[in-house]
């Protein structure tokens, strides 16, 4: 592996069990469910791994303070910080364990609860050692989060992405994905409105990658077509904070995190993440940006088509995504997400040639197998210059 190419590494695992459906409840009666969760997995001593956002949720908060009271004791873990170190998952092994956890419960965006996966992950292995390196045995240690925004979608899938110093680690396994998902529409309403208009875009982004992807199916289309109907259809309640569409949008980020958990995320995702780390935007932010500019492209280049089921499999993958955004025209419609984007008023960064230079050869090639065009560095370039701005 051409580690400055990739400047990542993936733990891949050997896994032969825990491919069960995952529950979704929602928080509607309270949290009655979360209840007779912790009743039937018997937890008596509960990992919460959660980050800042968990002190705004008041009825969460009071609902723990009397799960408490029951006699169920509650360890709280936020040691870690946005893009999550690997130490810090460390340091959260240590607790679970040192604490004589039983379970845990992950209450945040997606470093919250990739932090929580590999902590479930990694606590029973041995200490002494790199867990990293380690061959993975799944565990069956009960496993429940709730997402506190809609759009990084971990919630849904057996990936999580963890940093060892600058270097990503990408780590999946089916035994992360979580037995059962609180969808609480409460927790987004005191999200700041660029957090809101971001994680709707990487929603968005998961669920139109997903659907163009080479490694699409069926099962996985379905699950973005959902995802992309119910993101146009809350979008104006979730911006004007209403209950209807703040839970409608958690769902639609739910589909659309199904549908990633089966194809991966493609040529978008793959370009946006140096866009983020180089210039701070966020993670949304930076993929609308990169898929606002790479969906017209696609259309216009089909013939460079690299998806196994041929050029005319990918036409009508993209006649469709067209119609789903209420377009005829498959042109048209290809610049649906630059329209989306610009309503959103969301800021095209300026950025310098050297810059463009470090973008260009910050992608990794491996994700970029998943698109169905075929992308060369040259091409990179000149869609970079069209994604920023440049001096
Ligand atoms: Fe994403």
């Amino acid at each position: 592996m051409a580690a400055s190419l990739l400047n990542s590494r993936i733990q891949r695992i050997r896994c032969t069990v825990f491919n069960m459906a995952q529950k979704i409840i929602t928080a509607k009666d309270g949290y009655k469910e979360l209840d007779y969760w912790l009743n039937r997995n018997s937890v008596k001593n509960l990992l919460l791994v959660c980050d800042r956002s968990i002190e705004f949720h008041k009825e969460l908060n009071n609902h723990l303070a009397k799960v408490r009271d029951s006699g169920i004791n509650i360890v709280r873990f936020s040691g870690f910080v946005p893009n999550p170190q690997y130490e810090s998952v460390v340091a959260g092994v240590d607790v679970f364990i040192n604490s004589g956890c039983d379970s845990i419960f992950a209450v945040g965006g997606g470093s919250a609860i990739d932090v929580a996966k590999c902590i479930k992950l990694y606590s029973n292995m041995d200490r002494s050692r790199s867990y990293l390196t380690q061959e993975i045995v799944p565990n069956d240690i009960p496993f429940i989060v709730m997402p506190t925004t809609a759009g990084s979608g971990s919630e849904a899938t057996r990936y999580a992405v963890i940093y060892l110093g600058d270097e990503k680690q990408s780590i999946t396994s089916e035994s992360i994905i979580p037995g059962t998902v609180i969808l609480d529409h409460n927790c987004l309403k005191t999200l700041p409105p660029y957090q809101k208009k971001s994680t709707m875009m990487d929603a968005l982004s998961h669920a139109v990658e997903s659907f163009w992807s080479v490694n699409s199916n069926e099962e996985s289309k379905e699950y973005a077509r959902l995802a992309i109907s119910g993101v146009l259809s809350n979008m104006d309640g979730y911006l004007a904070n209403t209950d209807e569409g703040n839970h409608g949008m958690l769902l639609a980020a739910h589909k659309a995190s199904q549908a990633i958990n089966i194809t991966q995320t493609t040529a978008g995702h793959a370009m946006c993440y140096k866009i983020t780390s180089h210039l701070g935007l966020a993670h949304g932010h930076a993929a609308i940006l990169c898929n606002r500019v790479l969906y017209p492209w696609m259309v216009q280049n089909t013939d460079k088509c690299i998806d196994a089921r041929g050029e005319a499999y990918l036409k009508d993958t993209l006649n469709e995504l067209a119609s789903m955004f209420g377009y005829k025209d498959v042109l048209e419609g290809s610049y649906c997400l630059e329209n989306i984007f610009s309503k959103l008023d969301l800021e095209i960064p300026q950025v310098s040639d050297k810059e463009i230079d470090v973008l260009k050869n910050s992608v990794n090639p491996v994700r970029l197998k998943n698109h169905p065009v075929k992308l060369d560095v040259d091409t990179i370039e000149i869609l970079y210059r069209r994604i920023l701005t440049t001096d």
